[in-house]
C-alpha cells in the first residue's frame, strides 16, 4: 500500500528546501505520496501516514514560522508518526561538542513545543552566499574563516557541507517508521 507523507519545513536561504527535495525524491521513488508544504503555509498534518518535519537554524533558533505550526497542530502531530530533521552549520563539525551543541538545539525545539519525534537526525547546511545580502555574505564569511582558521573563502561560490547520502538514510529511515507505525 503506498504512504501519503506530508514534508512541512521552514528554510531561510533554501538548503532546507534542497533536502527536502532530495526527501521527497527518495520517498517518490519508493512509491509513496508526498506533499511538501512550508510550515509558513500552514498545512494540516490530519490524514497522513507520517509527517517529516523539517528546519534550520539561524542564531541559535530554530524558526518561528516552525516553532507556530508545531504548536498549531500540537495534538494532530501526537497522533501520528513523526520524523524530525534540523540542518545548521554546527552540525558541519561531527566532533563531540558540536554534536552534543546540535543536539541541544533539537532538545530546545522539542522542549519549546511538546514535540516528541520518533526519528532525529542532524544535518550539515551550506553557507549560501550567492543567496545572501552584501551584509549576510560578509559575516558569514567571517564566520567561514573561525570555523576553518584560515582565510575568508571566496563568496562568488556557496559552500555545502550536506551529506546527502545522510539526507537518504534518513528518509529511508522515516519510511521504515511510517510503514511499522502503520
Ligand atoms: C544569518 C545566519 C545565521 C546563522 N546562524 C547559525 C547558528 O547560530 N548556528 C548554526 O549552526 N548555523 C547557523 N547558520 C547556518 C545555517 O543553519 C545554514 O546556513 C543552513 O544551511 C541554513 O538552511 P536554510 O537555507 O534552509 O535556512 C546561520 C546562517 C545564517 C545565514
Amino acid at each position: 500500500m503506498s504512504l501519503r507523507i506530508l514534508i512541512c519545513f521552514h528554510s531561510g536561504e533554501g538548503q532546507t528546501a534542497k533536502v527536502v527535495d532530495r526527501m521527497r525524491e527518495v520517498l517518490e521513488a519508493a512509491g509513496c505520496e508526498v506533499v511538501v508544504s512550508q510550515a509558513g503555509d500552514d498545512p494540516s498534518p490530519e490524514g497522513f501516514d507520517g509527517v517529516i518535519v523539517g528546519d534550520s537554524i539561524h542564531a541559535g533558533q530554530h524558526s518561528r514560522a516552525l516553532k507556530r505550526w508545531i504548536a498549531r497542530h500540537g495534538d494532530a502531530l501526537d497522533a501520528s508518526p513523526v520524523a524530525l530533521f534540523q540542518v545548521s552549520l554546527t552540525s558541519a563539525d561531527s566532533d563531540e561538542e558540536h554534536t552534543a551543541e546540535a543536539q541541544q538545539m533539537v532538545s530546545r525545539l522539542l522542549d519549546a513545543t511538546g514535540l516528541d519525534p520518533d526519528l532525529v537526525a542532524m544535518f550539515a547546511g551550506a553557507i549560501a552566499f550567492t543567496r545572501y545580502g552584501w551584509l549576510k555574505r560578509r559575516m558569514m564569511a567571517k564566520i567561514a574563516a573561525e570555523r576553518t582558521g584560515g582565510a575568508e573563502p571566496d563568496t562568488s561560490h556557496d559552500i555545502e557541507y550536506t551529506d546527502w547520502d545522510e539526507v537518504e538514510h534518513f528518509a529511508r529511515d522515516a519510511l521504515a517508521v511510517f510503514q511499522h507505525a502503520g
